[in-house]
């Protein structure tokens, strides 16, 4: 196997944790150098490693590993993590349909996500993606550096208001509840949703932010929870997909759920690219030029499918979602902290949604792993804190 090159931090740590990527920030390095850890972060410039490569640096001996949803994470490497003593792992990210669970089971290996530090960036970038679409931004850019505007025209790059149309949410967990709240109380769009659970803080916010819009003599908000995805559908003006990738939501938009939707309708996806079938979309959006759509997430990323990029009415950008500085140095820290509890036998946080303490700059972390998916499953105790 080729060597594979890195940077050690801490070198005469007792146990030594992986990092596959560099990652924002240096408190992520700190909290674990502190505790004993020898850190070795990959600095290979290629930007999806392979499993070859990450068995290279798992090497003989790994006591925990932080990875990244661009990798495969099954039998092959949990076993490998096994072998070389190994117990914990740790997603940057708060999905893990990346991850085989059952596999990391198998071989004993706690499996950590990042949530709720990435909720309100991820549906910051929704909306963006939502008002890029509607207000047609990325193309009126390109018209503008393009020499093309010859003075105001009551035509140009006419689009859609969003005030008193109706936003559907399909997905109404953290970041799905997140978007539909600003979408609401930014721009009073109405709620339609569809989720397998019933979003009762989101809807108890639109009837009490109604009242408060009526209280103000203006025409109040309201909220729809959809027995059916296809109601959402049919329904919404805008519509932003925020569900899980698994096998229920795999290809959830494809042409026949396409053709329920609005031909001037917006769909968002700031979820995981196969939850829509690109290739359905891209004919939906040849055919409908004033349906329009905005995705930070593809199926087959890195590439995008033939025709997407050609599309005016498609606003792409690179899985950016969780891009912010403070979000991105908070899954460090979140993935790091999962690894070194697991490593240091501490508990599991008893609430995955309330990640604050881990965050808190002014005072050290508690002694958990803030979130471990598998916990019930390798019988983990959980935190009394
Ligand atoms: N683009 C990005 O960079 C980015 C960033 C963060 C999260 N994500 C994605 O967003 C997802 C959601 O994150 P979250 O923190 O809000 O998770 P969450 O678990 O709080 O919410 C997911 C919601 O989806 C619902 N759901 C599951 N199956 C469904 C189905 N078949 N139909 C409708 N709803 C269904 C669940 O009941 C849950 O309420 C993650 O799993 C991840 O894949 C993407």
């Amino acid at each position: 196997m080729k060597p594979i090159s890195i940077e050690v931090w801490n070198p005469s740590g007792k146990y030594r944790v992986v990092s596959t990527k560099s990652m924002p920030g240096s408190r992520w390095i700190r909290l674990l150098t502190e505790q004993d850890c020898r850190v070795e972060i990959c600095t290979e410039t290629k930007t999806i490693l392979s499993v070859d490569d990450i068995l290279a640096l798992i090497g003989d001996r790994c006591d925990g590993v932080i990875g990244q949803l661009t990798e495969d994470w099954g039998d092959v490497l949990f076993s490998a993590l096994r072998r070389a003593g190994g117990t914990a792992f740790s997603n940057m990210a708060v999905g893990y349909n990346n991850v085989d669970v059952d596999a990391a089971n198998k071989h004993g290996i706690a499996v950590g996500n990042t949530p709720g530090v990435l909720t309100e960036t991820t549906a910051e970038l929704a909306a963006s993606l939502s008002l890029s679409a509607a207000r047609r931004i990325v193309e009126a850019d390109q018209f503008m550096r393009a020499g093309l505007y010859d003075g105001w025209l009551p035509h140009l790059f006419v689009g859609n208001l969003l005030k008193g149309q109706t936003v559907g949410v399909i997905g109404a967990g953290r970041i799905g509840s997140a978007y539909a709240r600003m979408m609401i109380e930014g721009f009073k769009m109405n709620l339609i949703y569809y989720d397998l659970y019933q979003a009762t803080r989101l809807e108890k916010f639109v009837t009490a932010y109604g009242e408060f819009l009526k209280a103000n003599g203006e025409q109040p908000v309201t909220w729809k929870r959809a027995s059916s995805m296809q109601e959402v559908l049919s329904e919404a003006d805008v519509i932003s997909l925020h569900p899980i990738l698994d096998k229920t939501t795999y290809h959830l938009i494809n042409k026949d759920s396409l053709a329920l939707m609005k031909k001037e309708a917006i769909l968002v996806n700031a979820s995981r690219g196969p939850v829509i079938d690109e290739a359905a979309l891209v004919e939906h959006l040849k055919a409908n030029p004033m349906f329009r759509v905005g995705l930070d997430v593809f199926e087959d990323e890195p590439l995008m499918k033939p025709g997407l990029a050609e599309q005016k009415n498609a606003v792409v950008v690179p899985h950016i979602a969780s891009a912010s500085k403070w979000t991105r140095e908070g899954m460090a820290t979140l993935a790091a902290l999962n690894v070194l509890g697991k490593i240091k036998g501490y508990p599991v946080w008893s609430d995955p949604n309330r990640i604050e303490p881990f965050l808190d700059e002014s005072s050290p972390p508690p002694a958990a792993s803030p979130s471990i998916v598998n916990a019930k499953q390798l019988g983990l105790p959980s935190s009394k804190l």
